[in-house]
């Protein structure tokens, strides 16, 4: 790595480090609400602009440039990893992905296949064609979905209110579980593994609907393949660890691993730290909807989640999850100056 690009902004504050102002991306940065994006979307579906490594590059290039923010994220899509596994995946206007094929038995648990990294080819591609064109203080992340949420997908078939056919499965049959998780989890590995010899960065593992489990069924039914993604990433590499919806497991989810917490919005970001420890870095954590408000509301509550970071080295903002749809490009625009900005004075406060 060069050295401009391990004193990145970013890299510097996920090694908490002090920086001369508190980095800042948006989780889901390159998406509808861009006009960028939607441009090169309307011209393809949304499966062939993830293996079209030229057209997924140019929309994760376009939307660092075009927000001005301190890393770059990957264009892809949790899902394709489970295609190589034996699912069959399909994206439906307006209704979010489906897996066509789901697990509901043991027996289709057969069918599911250990995953063939080289099938994913097209990701590796486009990070090497996103990381020759960055610049060089820009790092590049890659990221993968962790073992519960891409199970829950496998298991649903798509997007789901109470997670009721994988709780059924994890109470079940845990053998099935452990079997289906295990396998996800060494998956992932592989695949992040790939991403980060193309050329990412750091990693962020996002767990978008871990947060309807208990902390003790977390800790049974989640943790231990978390964990091991975690304990398997090359240690040098920053990894985020993401998860949504439920404040309690929050000092499960520092156990599991990874060096950056993700946070989402429900939780004051100083209380958070504190619960978790200062010997590890944080990010977000930003309620999405606030980029729908007035700019006197998103200065006001930028502000508040920069004064819970309190200037301590090791604050990377974000949101707390993805930004929306129906979000006005040009306060997404505001909210990364106003980061910038705002958070020049406070960092390194005191420390
Ligand atoms: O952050 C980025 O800009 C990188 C790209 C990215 C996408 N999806 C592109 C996308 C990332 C990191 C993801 C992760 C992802 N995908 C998650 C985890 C993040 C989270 O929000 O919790 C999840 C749960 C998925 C699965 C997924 N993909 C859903 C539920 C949907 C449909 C809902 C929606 O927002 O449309 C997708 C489709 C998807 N992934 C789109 C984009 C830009 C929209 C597709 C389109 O253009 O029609």
């Amino acid at each position: 790595m060069t050295p401009e690009l391990h004193n990145s902004r970013f890299l510097r504050a996920a090694r908490r480090e002090p920086v001369d102002t508190t980095p800042v991306w948006i989780m889901r940065q390159a998406g509808r609400y861009l006009p960028e994006y939607r441009r090169v979307r309307d011209r393809v579906t949304f499966l062939d602009l993830c293996k079209r490594p030229e057209l997924a590059a140019e929309v994760t290039l376009t939307a660092q440039q075009a927000l001005g923010v301190d890393a770059a994220i990957l264009f892809a899509d949790l899902l394709p990893i489970l295609e190589p596994m034996g699912f069959q995946l399909e994206y439906t206007a307006g209704g979010g992905p489906k897996i066509l094929n789901p697990i509901r038995t043991l027996n289709d648990l057969r069918r599911v296949t250990a995953c063939d990294l080289d099938e994913l080819g097209f990701v590796y591609d486009t990070v090497r064609l996103v990381r020759k064109q960055l610049p060089g203080n820009i790092p590049l992340l890659g990221f993968a979905g962790a073992p519960f949420t891409l199970a829950s997908y496998a298991i649903e078939g798509g997007g789901s209110r109470d997670f009721a056919r994988t709780k059924r499965i994890m109470y079940a049959c845990p053998e099935l579980w452990a079997a289906l998780l295990g396998r996800l989890a060494d998956s992932i590995v592989g695949y992040l593994e790939r991403q980060i010899e193309a050329g990412c960065q750091a990693v962020q593992i996002f767990d978008s609907w871990v947060g309807c489990l208990s902390p003790a069924d977390y800790r049974r039914y989640a943790l231990p393949y978390s964990q091991r993604v975690f304990a398997r990433l090359p240690p040098h590499v920053p990894t985020i660890h993401f998860l949504t919806g439920n404040p309690a497991l929050l000092e499960l989810q520092r156990e599991a691993g990874g060096s950056i917490i993700g946070l989402d919005w429900r939780m004051d970001l100083a209380d958070a730290w504190q619960r978790v420890g200062h010997d590890v870095a944080m990010q977000g954590n930003l309620d999405p909807l606030v980029l729908q408000a007035d700019l006197a509301t998103l200065k006001a509550q930028t502000q508040a989640v920069l004064a819970g970071a309190g200037g301590r080295p090791g604050h990377i903002f974000n949101l707390g999850h993805g930004v929306l749809p129906e979000t006005d490009p040009a306060n997404v625009k505001a909210l990364v100056a106003m980061v910038h900005e705002m958070g020049a004075s406070r960092s390194n406060d005191g420390f």
